[in-house]
């Protein structure tokens, strides 16, 4: 199948590693020209050389991060056709071990660095071609992970917003990821972190987690990739305000 993105602009945040390199990866292989934002580093130039895009160093979780990371991709890449919101996930911890200041930099991290994002591309992707929108959430939208309480308030937020702004929007579609447990930097010190609070060892709090997964692995960031290329694409050009999970299985919640 033909996605029909040869050509088409995009900008993935959190494009340096992890869930946002495969997905900046994916619309590359399918001919689009990619800008990756990230904080500034070696990495990040690597993944964008990687794929002959773009490298944006931009601090998503600061007040005009975001909104430069977009109008110096537009720039470059001379509009935009499609945003990805994605960046680091927020802090760990039960509530009883997060402060106010922690609660302030998951705020800010994960909410307010979305909502600036979008804010700042929906006039720029208003011009673009089949335009949309994709936000990377959790499988928390679905049920609370255990030690992430962050997560478990701020990602329904998210998906609250992506149903609100299907009206708001169109015809710029908006979607939603909830990914399950990717073997990326993020999952490692998580499963790390869950593996010293439980005095256990890290390979031990995997198989745990795997044995949840009907196909009993973790995921390739590049499963993840595809399906996110083909939401952003015109070939889901009737897809819209849905939240797909990509979990192998992990989530039971209907729907
Ligand atoms: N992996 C999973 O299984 C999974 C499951 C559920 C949800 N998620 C969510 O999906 C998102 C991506 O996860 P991941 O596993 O790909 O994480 P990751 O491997 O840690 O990658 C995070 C990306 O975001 C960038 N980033 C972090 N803080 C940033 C900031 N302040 N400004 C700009 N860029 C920033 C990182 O680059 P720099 O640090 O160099 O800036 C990196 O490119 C996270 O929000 C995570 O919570 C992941």
């Amino acid at each position: 199948m033909d996605l029909g993105i040869k050509g088409r602009r995009y900008l993935v945040g959190g494009g340096s590693r992890g869930l946002g390199g495969a997905v900046a990866r994916a619309l590359a292989q399918e001919g689009a020209a990619v800008a990756v934002t990230a904080r500034a580093s070696a990495e990040l130039d690597a993944s964008a050389a990687a794929i002959n895009g773009i490298a944006i160093g931009a601090d998503l979780s600061t007040a005009d991060g975001p909104a430069d990371a977009v109008r110096r991709a537009a720039g470059s890449l001379g509009g935009l056709d499609g945003l990805v919101v994605n960046t680091g996930g927020p802090p760990a911890g039960t509530f009883a071990e997060l402060d106010e200041a922690t609660w302030a930099r998951a705020i800010n991290g994960t909410l307010q660095s979305s909502l600036r994002l979008i804010r700042a591309a929906l006039p720029l992707l208003r011009d673009g071609r089949d335009p949309s929108i994709l936000v990377i959430l959790s499988s928390s939208v679905r049920e609370p992970i255990a030690g992430l309480m962050t997560s478990n308030v701020l990602r329904p937020g998210l998906a609250g917003l992506i149903k609100g702004l299907v009206d708001e929007i169109a015809p710029i579609r908006i979607n939603g990821i909830a990914p399950g447990r990717f073997d990326t930097e993020r999952v490692r010190s998580l499963d790390i972190g869950r593996a010293e609070r439980a005095g256990t060892s890290v390979e031990s709090v995997q198989a745990a987690m795997r044995a949840r997964i009907p196909l009993g692995r973790y995921g390739d960031p590049d499963e993840l990739g595809r399906v996110a290329a083909f939401l952003l694409s015109p070939a889901a050009s009737y897809v819209d305000g849905v939240i797909i999970g990509v979990d192998g299985g992990l989530i039971r919640s209907l729907p």
